[in-house]
């Protein structure tokens, strides 16, 4: 059970500020946020490589803290600037013959249908699987699209826009039945619900800091799985990720941290270690069941007042919460509830939900996204604003 007392106290803004925009960017907790400030004043006071020696540990933490948190080693993880930035430097690295074919979602992210489009020209097509009945990504037609040859299985997890948790599970048995490599976008599952790279059986994965990491702004992750990474090249590399030998010869790093350059925020990874060792104390179980259950309140309180309709789609749902009012446009809501100190967001077409929504003809909902230090009592108020402005 976690102790929600102890959460908030970690989370001082929520004191004066109802924060449900936790799949935009969450708030850091207290010794997340106090170890990246320690790490600054380090660098400021000692200098920046000097800082880095002497806190190697810290560094080394976030390895640990991921790989505890996604059930792999550590020397499969390697520390990203965005969820983007991990995606495309693994994709961009996959060699594709014209005339192959990736399987995606309609419910992928807006970015990976631009990087589809530019791999078009490499004469590689894309196919992407629908929703079914229900809303949930149609299970049989990626079986099918699968078995036909397909070069690679791309899936976001739980889509930017809506509160379905697309089963990742199922999809990685399909793909490791057609011998498939599968890419798992986790930019929004990685903190809200627990993420098994195993026993998803996906070959790569990507995440990104600031969402229900509740880690800082410009950091992500990456996670390969070894077998994998020892045929994988990338295919922009320094010296870090490869060993110069000699003018002409070099030699690939071992592990993940071959897809990282030598320069990135210092004081960003200790922070993202540390969101994550706090996470993994809380315990990803526990924190999955009330950031679910917090959505499913949320669900209820909002469809209870007049005017409100839930929008989102799909069986297994999570702690993303769309909605629409007849009356009000979502960004008049977002600002409406700004005024009164409530934060939550609008998803658009170039949000990144472009295929889904022109799908459902759809232009933009609004979207509340709950994590565990928020409370029932909070939603209760947001649910009494909306009531009010009618
Ligand atoms: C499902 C999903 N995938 C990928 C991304 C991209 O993450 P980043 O902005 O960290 O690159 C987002 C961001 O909203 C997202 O919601």
């Amino acid at each position: 059970m976690i102790d929600i007392d102890r959460v908030r106290a970690d989370t001082p803004a929520v004191r004066d500020l109802v924060h449900f925009n936790n799949a935009g960017a969450s708030l850091m907790a207290k010794p997340a946020f106090d170890s990246m400030l320690d790490y600054l004043r380090l660098e400021q006071s000692i200098g920046g490589y000097e800082a880095a020696r002497e806190r190697a540990a810290d560094t080394a933490r976030f390895y640990a803290e991921a790989a505890r948190m996604l059930n792999c080693e550590a020397s499969e993880i390697a520390f990203m600037e965005s969820d983007t930035r991990a995606w495309l430097g693994l994709f961009f690295s996959l060699p594709m013959a014209p005339g192959s074919r990736i399987v995606t979602t309609r419910l992928d992210y807006g970015s990976h249908f631009v990087s589809f489009a530019q791999r078009r020209r490499e004469g590689v097509e894309t196919v992407v699987v629908d929703r079914d009945e229900n809303g949930d990504i149609d299970l049989e037609s990626m079986r099918r699209a699968l078995a036909d040859g397909a070069a690679l299985l791309a899936m976001s997890h739980i889509p930017t826009g809506g509160g379905v948790v697309c089963d990742a599970g199922a999809a990685g048995r399909l793909a490791r039945d057609a011998g498939v490599p599968f890419i798992l976008d986790a930019c929004q599952s990685c903190g809200q619900v627990p993420v098994d790279v195993r026993a998803i059986g996906c070959t790569a994965l990507t995440a990104t800091g600031r969402k229900y990491l509740r880690g800082p702004r410009g950091s992500g992750l990456l996670y390969v799985e070894s077998s994998f990474l020892e045929k994988l090249e990338p295919a922009q590399l320094d010296q870090h990720g490869a060993e110069l030998l000699d003018a002409e010869h070099f030699r690939l790093q071992p592990g993940a941290r071959r897809f990282e350059n030598f320069e990135v925020s210092y004081a960003g990874r200790v922070g993202l270690g540390a969101a994550m060792g706090y996470a993994n104390d809380l315990g990803m179980a526990d924190v999955g069941e009330r950031v679910v259950a917090l959505g499913a309140y949320c669900r209820e309180a909002l469809a209870a007042v007049p005017g409100v309709e839930i929008t989102d789609q799909g069986r297994n749902l999570c702690g993303i919460v769309t909605f629409a009012m007849k009356k009000h446009a979502p960004d008049e809501l977002q600002r409406y509830l700004a005024e009164h100190r409530v934060n939550i967001s609008v998803s658009t077409t170039d949000g990144g939900s472009l295929v889904d929504f022109r799908a459902r003809g759809i232009d933009s909902l609004a979207r509340t996204s709950v994590h565990y230090f928020n409370t029932e009592a909070e939603i209760d108020h947001m649910a009494a604003l909306l009531a009010e402005l009618g």
